[in-house]
């Protein structure tokens, strides 16, 4: 086909997509093999290959109105599982699974059940790692690390494949005994090449952690009794290779813990090739930590299917081959890549009970539940403030300001976080799920009574302050390309991740136009107050913001030297009407 006559393919496989009110095609769908010719990097196999997924979030039931994001855990099985077999079938090479935690929060398909996780666990576990572990979000409640101790850690499933080397768990059968969260360490040979592994699991140094566990800090851990055991047991006669994956990023300007502890591990075994995988700051990225090791990260919310392979893996060689590829979460994709390898296609695959099942969940928690209709996409990072397109300025003109008047002559500020936002709004149905993805806390809103004077200075304060977001999760946000790599704007192709890491800016299998990004401040707000001088407004704001409300206040004050009175707790009150799910909800019946 020549580039023309596929790009006006294209167009007509984009509308015909549009037509299905942007709900996922069935797989079968011939449509998607036509538009392969988005895809222009494979993945190289090696010895050693890998797959890793991380900070799922609950997304594992498809992204329905994303395209670019449209397989559903049942695929994302039959992918894997396909690709192993075509990798390993002469028995020369090794193929590997892992992910790195944070199963929580993000999704309805994990949030709306109670407990939480309740149908997403047992889904999540018919995927056959070969390594896993948790993340903070299996550490925030009871119920979720209760939940991920029993029904995944010490699943029979995957023994001796559930590692965390610094966390522990609180058995209250045990009177309260403090028990590994699954095993501290593994050690194993590979199927077919028999390469020696040792495998440990970190977490970075957590500490809003709930009454049922314990984090240890890495730099504490690898001084244990049992640690130093594990490493004189198996020095470097008897390892081909170490692994350490964790809920962890790979790049951490500010703590810099990975790089500690490849620094410790590098001086134990100065000739073994150390593979990191990491997690937790919902990013694409690969790092060179040195000639024999690397880091991968593999994004966020079944978004990314991380591929890493390594070759000539031996003590003699020195110089191992890394690869790394981000591949799309999507049909396409995976299929492409099977082909491409001359595997089976996902198609009539063992995930497709999965998928159904999935799809039996979805129904019995109502998630797909029309409530209204989104009229266009909006986004959190890829417009500007300023722009109609971005999800804020929605917020900031449309809907803070139809939060029911409790006063009616008084002029109100409305302020939220940022980070009570977790995710765009695209273009579709506004389902119940909907709800749950782009605002998953729940939150009442407070007020304090301020003269408008006052009021009028707290988004500066907070906003030149440190970071304020909802839960204490680090994202480093550099999901565009920081102008690294070159931007493109081509039609008919998707948007989405264009990454630049250490190896440049090739590693998405999928060659996308690139997502501008813009900076969003910490807070924003609605006013309807012009006067600036005496007169009392409500200044009304999320609960969980209220430290940082009271602080800015007392703040203000003492820069203006003004001592009168003490901000605290007595001086807030709840001041009611919807949350801004529901607010949302309400906006976007109008358009169904
Ligand atoms: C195994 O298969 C791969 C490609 O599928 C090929 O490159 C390799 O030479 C094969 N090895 C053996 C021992 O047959
Ligand atoms: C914890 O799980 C129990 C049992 O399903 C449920 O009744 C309870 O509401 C949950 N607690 C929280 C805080 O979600
Ligand atoms: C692997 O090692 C062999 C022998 O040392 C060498 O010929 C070959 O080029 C190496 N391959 C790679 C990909 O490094
Ligand atoms: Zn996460
Ligand atoms: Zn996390």
């Amino acid at each position: 086909m020549t580039t023309g006559k596929f790009l006006s393919f294209l167009l007509i496989i984009t509308a015909l997509l549009r037509a299905t009110n942007g709900l996922p095609v069935p797989s079968n769908n011939q449509f998607y093999y036509a538009s392969q010719g988005n895809i222009n990097r494979d993945l190289k196999i090696g010895d050693l290959n890998f797959i890793h997924t991380t900070d799922t979030h609950g997304w594992l039931g498809s992204h329905p109105n994303e395209i670019n994001y449209n397989a559903d855990w049942g695929d994302f099985i039959s992918f894997t599982a396909n690709l192993k077999q075509t990798i390993t079938a002469n028995k020369t090479r090794d193929f590997l699974l892992i992910d790195t935690g944070d199963k929580y929060d993000g999704n309805g398909l994990s949030d709306a059940s109670l407990p939480h996780g309740k149908y997403s666990t047992a889904i999540f576990n018919k995927q056959d790692y070969d390594l896993l572990t948790l993340g903070n979000h299996e550490l925030y409640t009871e119920n979720n690390t209760i939940m991920e101790y029993y029904e995944t850690a010490k699943n029979s499933k995957f023994k001796g494949k559930y590692i965390s080397s610094n966390v522990e768990f609180v058995d209250n059968n045990l009177d309260g005994k403090l028990v590994p969260f699954g095993d501290k360490y593994a050690y194993f040979q590979t199927e077919n090449l028999k390469k020696r592994i040792l495998a440990f699991s970190f977490i970075f140094d957590f500490q809003r952690i709930n009454s049922r566990a314990k984090v240890t800090p890495i730099k504490e851990e690898i001084t244990k009794e049992w640690f130093q055991q594990v490493i004189q047991r198996y020095d470097e006669t008897q390892v081909d290779l170490i692994i350490v994956f964790g809920h962890l990023p790979i790049t951490d300007v500010e703590n810099r813990e990975i790089n500690y502890l490849h620094s410790f591990l590098r001086s134990v075994y100065p000739n073994i090739v150390i593979q990191y995988f990491g997690g937790h700051s919902h990013i694409r990225d690969f790092v060179q930590f040195d000639a024999k090791s690397t880091g991968l990260q593999s994004g966020r919310f079944c978004e990314t299917v991380g591929f890493l392979s390594i070759t000539n893996n031996s003590k003699d060689d020195s110089f191992p081959q890394f690869h790394r590829r981000y591949i799309d979460f999507n049909l396409r994709s995976f299929n492409y890549h099977l082909s491409n390898l001359g595997g089976l296609n996902i198609e009539n695959s063992n995930g497709a009970e999965v998928s159904e099942e999935i799809s039996k969940i979805r129904k019995k928690l109502n998630l797909d539940e029309v409530y209204g209709y989104i009229p266009q996409n909006y986004y959190m990072y890829y417009e500007p403030l300023t722009s109609k397109k971005n999800i804020y300025n929605l917020l900031i003109n449309k809907i803070l300001p139809t939060l029911e008047v409790k006063h009616p002559t008084i002029p109100r500020y409305i302020m939220i976080n940022t980070g009570a936002i977790r995710y765009d709004l695209y273009k579709g149905v506004f389902t119940k799920d909907t709800q749950y993805i782009v605002s998953p806390f729940g939150n009442e809103w407070n007020y304090i009574k301020l003269p408008s004077k006052l009021a009028s200075k707290i988004s500066d304060k907070i906003n030149k302050g440190p970071v304020v977001l909802n839960i204490p999760e680090a994202h480093i946000f550099d999901i565009s390309d920081d102008g690294k790599c070159p931007f493109r704007h081509k039609k008919g192709l998707v948007k989405g991740y264009t990454t630049y890491d250490s190896y440049g800016c090739k590693g998405d299998d999928t060659i996308h136009n690139s997502l501008g990004y813009y900076e969003v401040p910490n807070v924003i707000q609605y006013t309807d107050d012009t006067t600036n001088d005496d007169t009392l407004v409500d200044f009304i704001f999320y609960s969980f913001l209220k430290p940082n409300i009271l602080s800015a206040i007392n703040n203000i004050n003492k820069d203006m030297k003004v001592t009168s009175h003490f901000f605290t707790d007595d001086d807030c009150f709840y001041y009611g009407g919807l949350s801004t799910q529901d607010l949302l909800r309400r906006y976007f019946e109008q358009f169904l």
